[in-house]
């Protein structure tokens, strides 16, 4: 029974004050975070940068990790392995924040003719592949005794359920992959890590360099709002909510 972060979930704290500080140009929102040892994959992206800045805000031990500044490169298999396993951890919240909806200059299908087994490939090397390499080192870079969490930044157009309107072919299969992925993964670590979690998170509709060309006229948050959205949804998450697919409100996503 897919369990909401919402009112009826005793870990979820409704009193999160969210409310900018007085500093801009940073934007940062005030949250409150029980997560001190804190590792971002993909800190160089829009959310991921966000993020980064959210945690030390709060005071939190950062790792920072990307392909752009560390050479972080998921589709390289033997480089996701040498970052992570320089890492002794543990942390007690990794967030995977990369990922690609145009790669290499080829955007998404918007019918069947247009798929091609190369940009299929693509996607599904830095979509679903990609995490998969990093979950690999997950139960080693979490404590058994402690409830972390992992998060893995996937979609709603992921979402098998939710496809209503057709196209976008790669990203969506890739996503679809990965939430597999991550549910499977979180059966596994239940066994070793009782008290962890490892679910799938949908951000929102965020503006970044992700979807510059996609926007038109859809609303969109900034990163620093989807940031700020994403933290107090990880508070709220805990043992019971492992496996699951939430939203930026916490609520679940149909897979
Ligand atoms: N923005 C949205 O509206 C939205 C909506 C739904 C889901 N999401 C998901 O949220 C996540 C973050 O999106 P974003 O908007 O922050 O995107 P973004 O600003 O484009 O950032 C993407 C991040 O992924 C990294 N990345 C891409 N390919 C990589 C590779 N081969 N190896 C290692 N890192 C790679 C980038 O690293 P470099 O820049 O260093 O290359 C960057 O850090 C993605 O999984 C996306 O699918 C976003």
């Amino acid at each position: 029974m897919p369990c909401k972060v919402g009112d009826e979930n005793p870990l979820f704290r409704p009193n999160v004050k969210l409310a900018p500080t007085m500093a801009p140009p940073t934007s940062l929102f005030m949250v409150e975070n029980r997560f001190q040892r804190v590792l971002i994959l993909g800190a160089s992206g829009g959310i991921g940068r966000a993020l980064v800045a959210q945690y030390r805000a709060t005071g939190a031990m950062v790792v920072p990790l990307s392909r752009r500044e560390d050479g972080f490169d998921l589709t390289k298999p033997a480089s996701v392995d040498a970052r992570l396993a320089a890492l002794s951890g543990p942390f007690d919240l990794i967030v995977v924040a990369t990922g690609a909806l145009e790669i290499d200059g080829i955007g998404p299908e918007k019918s069947l003719a247009q798929i091609s087994a190369d940009a299929l490939a693509r996607q599904f090397a830095v979509n679903a592949i990609g995490p998969a390499l990093i979950l690999r080192h997950v139960p080693r870079l979490m404590d058994r005794q402690g409830n972390g969490v992992c998060a893995v930044l996937s979609a709603r157009v992921g979402s098998i359920a939710d496809n209503r309107v057709g196209g976008w072919y790669g990203y969506r299969a890739a996503k679809a992959a990965v939430n597999q992925i991550v549910r499977t993964g979180s059966i596994e670590l239940t066994r070793s890590h009782k008290g962890a979690a490892l679910i799938a998170l949908h951000p929102g509709t965020v503006r970044t360099k992700f979807t510059e060309d996609y926007l038109g006229r859809h609303p969109a948050v900034a990163p620093e709002e989807a940031a700020a959205n994403i933290v107090q949804v990880l508070e709220g998450i805990g043992p019971a909510q492992t496996g699951q697919f939430f939203d930026w409100k916490g609520a679940s996503v149909p897979w």
